[in-house]
């Protein structure tokens, strides 16, 4: 495959990464109003979801024709969970957007069938007509959605285990690590790969290895996020600090 430059928004602070990265998205649902979106959870794009709220609210941004898909979910967690990824969706953006729920496909944690659950989400994808617009973020080891290193480069939408690094980073959204999932339903490697926009962000200087690495260092699944060198529309909205390595 061959090896693309990544783009780079180096924004000065966080809230200038979140305005910034919700004008892209903003600018493309008024481009297409029934564009299929990837969307994403952890701390760093809730500050976007709050403008693009803001812009729903004051400025008419429609998103009644709106199609989403989120990245992953953690397995064994009711969607009423607090710390589930639905959960956070709604509670983080759905709820104050004119959005259809019937057209947010969110993986199920509690199902029975986690494989059929997965093979149904790459299903749903391709009727939808593929995704137009992915938000990423990226975990301190490079992780983009729930793919950790070692993780392949044809990997599709499946179970996942964490590693101990990601358990404890997101252990502080939960009461203590022992309440974190072991395992998460993710999308893959290749099924991000295939969407058409990527918009990755991340802020603060515990990123800024992770970043560096996947910018400018070889395409390996030591980092995950380096697999995004492979991909010919793809762009970093990052503050400084994550850019400090560059
Ligand atoms: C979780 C999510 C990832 C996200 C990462 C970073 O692990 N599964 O999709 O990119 O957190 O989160 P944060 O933005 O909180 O650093």
């Amino acid at each position: 495959m061959e090896r693309k430059s990544i783009k780079l928004v180096i924004c000065k602070d966080k809230n200038a990464v979140a305005v910034s990265s919700a004008q892209i998205f903003a600018d493309e649902i008024r481009r297409k109003p029934a564009i299929v979106l990837g969307l994403a959870t952890g701390g760093t794009p809730i500050g976007m979801y709050r403008e693009l709220i803001r812009l729903h609210k004051e400025e008419g941004l429609d998103f009644s024709r709106v199609v989403s898909f989120n990245l992953d979910e953690y397995l064994g967690l009711a969607p009423e969970h607090r710390q589930s990824y639905r959960y956070f969706m709604d509670s983080n953006l759905f709820n104050y957007i004119n959005i259809d729920k019937s057209n947010t496909y969110i993986l199920d944690g509690l199902s029975k069938d986690p494989k059929g659950v997965c093979r149904k989400f790459e299903e749903d994808i391709k009727k939808a007509g593929g995704i137009d617009l992915q938000l990423l973020g990226i975990g301190r080891n490079g992780h983009i959605a729930f793919n950790e290193p070692g993780c392949s480069l044809d990997s599709r939408t499946g179970v996942v285990n964490l590693t101990q690094k990601t358990i404890k980073d997101n252990s502080r959204f939960f009461k203590d690590e022992s309440e974190v999932p072991r395992q998460a339903l993710s999308m893959g490697i290749a099924t991000i790969l295939e969407v058409k926009k990527i918009v990755l962000l991340t802020t603060g200087e515990g990123k800024a290895k992770a970043v560096a690495e996947s910018v400018n260092g070889p395409v390996t699944s030591k980092v995950p996020a380096s697999y995004l060198q492979h991909h010919s529309d793809c762009t970093f909205v990052i503050d400084k600090e994550a850019a400090q390595n560059l």
